[in-house]
């Protein structure tokens, strides 16, 4: 049993981590569009990541019996002026992700939530390693100069870290 509160705010972080969805599949497009296509691979996993991100929270509204409300997803649409720029936007989305989870940290808290509580560190978790990820990513573009060989190895390579976790209808899109 949730009180009201806190599953109006796991409804609002689903729509959140949907949006996020959302937003990465566009940059994935964006990238394929711009011609790399190891960095569109990677922000498609990103897509499956955060689809399976609200389904966890869907799955956890349902099993405390509380109710899934599915609010609209903004249009994530915007352009972006390279790669860095692409990298940059992402770090400061996941930056406001994170403290959105951790505003939902501190309700269950307070409303001595445990079992919310317990089910947010996943995502406390998860969260610090997408930032120090997509941070080590924004170094190497910097260290790249944006351009270049070092540009090339780098789609590449960040289009074999997206082949290992993908799902394979996916994988084979990109
Ligand atoms: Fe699921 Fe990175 O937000």
């Amino acid at each position: 049993m949730l009180i009201d509160s806190i599953s109006k705010l796991i409804n609002q972080q689903i729509n959140r981590e949907f949006f996020s969805a959302y937003l990465y599949l566009d940059m994935s497009a964006k990238a394929e569009n711009a011609g790399f296509k190891g960095m569109a691979a990677w922000f498609m996993a990103k897509y499956q990541e955060e689809n399976q991100h609200a389904m966890k929270m869907i799955r956890y509204l349902l099993d405390h019996g509380a109710q899934v409300e599915l609010a609209s997803i903004e249009n994530p649409s915007s352009d972006y002026s390279d790669p860095l720029d692409m990298f940059e936007q992402t770090l400061i989305h996941e930056q406001s992700v994170t403290a959105s989870i951790l505003n939902l940290v501190d309700a269950a808290m307070s409303s001595k939530d445990h079992a919310t509580y317990i089910f947010l560190q996943w995502f406390v978790t998860e969260q610090t390693e997408e930032e120090a990820t997509v941070g080590d990513i924004i170094a190497q573009l910097k260290l790249v100069g944006g351009r270049g060989e070092g540009l090339f190895m780098l789609d590449k390579e960040l289009g074999s870290v997206a082949a290992t976790v993908m799902q394979p209808a996916l994988a084979g899109t990109v």
